[in-house]
C-alpha cells in the first residue's frame, strides 16, 4: 500500500519583525504582559506598502519545499492551502499560488479550518494518496494577519499573538511495506462555539456583506476571542485528541519522538506537556519567534525541526496536534520512512 511519505519542507516569513516593544508603541500592552502570558517576543508581518498576500509567501515557501523536495512545480498532481486569510474573498489562495508556481491545470484546494488547517490538509492529503486521487502533494500552510488585525487597545488580546508566515510540504504516495508516513489522524470541530474566535464581517450571510451603517472601525471587522475559553478547550480537548489518535495508530506516547502543538500559546503547551507527564524537550516552541502563525504554524514549527536535527530521521515518530477557531482541534501521528 502507498504511504503519505515527506519529501521536503520550507518556510518563509516576511522581512519585517515586529518586537513586543514595538507593539507598546501602538497599544497598550507591555513585553512583560505578552511574554508571561504567551511566550512571544517578536512576530513577522508584511510591508505595509505594495501587496503580500497569503499565496505570495506560500510562494516562498513552496520554492524551498520543492527544492528540498528534488521536485520542479510541474512534478506536482494537487495542490492543498490552508489559510484562514485568503489574498482576496474568491479564488482562494491554491489557484493564486497555483500560477505563481507557473501551472494551469494542476487541482488546488484551499482548507479554511484555521489553527488546525495544515492537520486537515494532512489527512486529507494522506487519503489523496491512499485511495490513489494524487501522487504528488504540496501542502501549504499561510497567513496573512497583520491586514486584518485591530491596532487598537480593543484589540490587543489578539494583535499581540498573531503573525504572518507560511510553510510548505511536499508528499508523495510511495510504496512500502514499512509502517511509515501518516500513521493515524483524529480531527474534530464544533461549530456550536464557532463566535468564541471569529471575524463576523464582511457577511454573506447579510442582505449587503458590507453593512453601509457600519463603521469599518467596527469591531465586527476584526477578529475577536474569548481567549480564556479557548485556553481551557484547548488543554481539555488536545490530550483527548492525541491519545484518540495514539490509540488509532497503536502506539503509545513513549513511541512518540516530537510532540508538535499548534503555537498559540507557549502556556497552553506547557500545560500540555504536563499533563502528559512529558519533559518540556519532548515539546517543540518556536512561539517565541514567530507568534501565532494559525494554518503556517505547525508545518513552520515541523520545518525547523527538521532542520535543526530534533526530528526527521529514519524511524522517528512526530505528533502534530493543535486547536482553533471553528472551533476545529485535531491530532496526525507521522513516522519518517
Ligand atoms: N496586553 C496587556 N493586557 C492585556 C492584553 C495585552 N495584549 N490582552 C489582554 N489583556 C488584559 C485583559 O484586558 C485583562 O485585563 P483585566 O483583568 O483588567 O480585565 C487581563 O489582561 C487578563 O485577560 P485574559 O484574557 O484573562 O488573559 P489570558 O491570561 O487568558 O491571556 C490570551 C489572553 C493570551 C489570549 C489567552 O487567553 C490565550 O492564549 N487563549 C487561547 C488562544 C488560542 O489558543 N487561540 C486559538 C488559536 S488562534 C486561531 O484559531 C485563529
Amino acid at each position: 500500500m502507498k504511504k503519505s511519505i515527506i519529501k521536503g519542507t520550507g518556510m518563509f516569513v516576511p522581512p519585517n519583525v515586529i518586537t513586543n516593544h514595538d507593539l507598546e508603541k501602538m497599544l497598550d500592552t507591555s513585553d512583560e504582559w505578552i511574554k508571561k502570558r504567551t511566550g512571544i517576543e517578536q512576530r513577522y508581518w508584511i510591508n505595509q506598502e505594495g501587496e503580500t498576500g497569503a499565496s505570495d509567501l506560500g510562494f516562498e515557501a513552496s520554492k524551498i519545499a520543492l527544492k528540498n523536495a528534488g521536485w520542479t512545480a510541474q512534478d506536482l498532481d494537487f495542490i492543498i492551502f490552508a489559510t484562514l486569510s485568503p489574498d482576496i474573498m474568491f479564488p482562494g489562495s491554491g489557484c493564486l499560488l497555483q500560477a505563481k508556481l507557473g501551472l494551469d491545470s494542476t487541482p488546488a484546494l484551499d482548507i479554511r479550518q484555521q489553527c488546525t488547517g495544515f492537520l486537515y490538509g494532512l489527512a486529507t492529503a494522506d487519503a489523496y494518496i491512499k485511495s490513489g486521487l494524487a501522487g504528488k502533494i504540496l501542502l501549504v500552510g499561510g497567513e496573512v494577519h497583520s491586514s486584518g488585525l485591530d491596532k487598537s487597545t480593543r484589540g490587543r488580546d489578539i494583535t499581540v499573538i498573531f503573525g504572518d508566515g507560511a510553510a510548505a510540504v511536499c508528499i508523495e504516495g510511495i510504496e512500502t511495506d514499512k509502517n511509515a508516513g501518516v500513521l493515524s489522524s483524529a480531527l474534530h470541530a464544533d461549530g456550536n462555539i464557532a463566535d468564541a474566535l471569529m471575524t463576523e464581517l464582511p457577511a454573506s450571510r447579510l442582505p449587503f456583506r458590507f453593512p453601509a451603517d457600519v463603521p469599518l472601525s467596527d469591531p465586527r471587522y476584526f477578529p475577536v476571542m474569548d481567549g480564556p475559553a479557548i485556553f481551557k478547550k484547548a488543554v481539555r480537548m488536545l490530550p483527548r485528541v492525541i491519545n484518540e489518535s495514539l490509540e488509532k495508530a497503536q502506539i503509545t506516547l513513549d513511541k512518540i519522538d516530537l510532540i508538535i502543538p499548534h503555537q498559540a500559546n507557549m502556556r497552553i503547551n506547557q500545560a500540555l506537556g504536563q499533563f502528559l507527564k512529558l519533559d518540556d524537550n519532548k515539546i517543540f516552541h518556536n512561539i517565541q519567534k514567530y507568534g501565532n502563525t494559525t494554518a503556517a504554524s505547525i508545518p513552520l514549527a515541523l520545518h525547523e525541526a527538521i532542520e535543526q536535527e530534533r526530528i526527521g530521521k529514519s524511524g522517528d515518530v512526530v505528533l502534530l496536534t493543535g486547536l482553533g477557531a471553528g472551533l476545529t482541534w485535531g491530532s496526525v501521528i507521522y513516522k519518517f520512512l
